[in-house]
């Protein structure tokens, strides 16, 4: 049976770390969908469709291949999506303990309501320090995000923001 692994988060923008996750999912999982929310918690940058457009674009810059799927959801919880989909599993990438205290009530959540499992990657230490909001800090301020994000990420930022 086709194994489909969703790797959710708000990519508000898409990060280097975001796309290091994304291919070693791609390298587990026979499907990967990558899905777009909207975190009311956090105030946003970039509308949905554009985060979608940027992943795409990035992916395929970074040869990510053709067995991952962008999307966005906002039909309620997530793993309504994953039910839809026939989805299992749940992947997200820690990057030190404040990711895990912030992933663990999640996942356990997910489980409870859909018996959705989660799965935590480690990224490449290279990408430890890399944060959608610490690139939309630098960003705003007029500093170099170039080390941070894709480079389609780094073109529209920098003609947009
Ligand atoms: O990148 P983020 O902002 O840390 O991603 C968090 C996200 C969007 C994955 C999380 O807020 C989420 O799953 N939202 C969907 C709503 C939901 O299902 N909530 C209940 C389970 S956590």
């Amino acid at each position: 049976m086709k194994t489909i692994a969703v790797v959710p988060g708000s990519f508000d923008p898409v990060t280097l770390g975001h796309i290091d996750v994304i291919r070693r999912a791609a390298g587990i999982f026979d499907e990967v969908h990558v899905v777009v929310v909207h975190n009311p918690d956090k105030s946003a940058l970039l509308p949905i469709a554009k985060r979608v457009s940027l992943i795409q674009q990035a992916l395929a810059d970074g040869g990510v291949g053709g067995s991952v799927l962008v999307t966005s959801w906002s039909m309620g919880l997530l793993v309504d999506y994953c039910e839809e989909v026939g989805a299992k599993v749940l992947v997200k990438g820690i990057r030190s303990q404040v990711d895990v205290a912030y992933e663990t009530p999640m996942a356990i959540v997910n489980r409870n309501l859909a018996g959705v499992e989660t799965i935590f990657l480690l990224p490449d230490p290279a990408h430890a320090h890399v944060s959608s909001s610490l690139v939309r800090q630098v960003a705003a301020l007029g500093g170099d995000i170039t080390p941070y994000v894709p480079a389609a990420v780094a073109a529209f930022l920098e003609s947009a923001v």
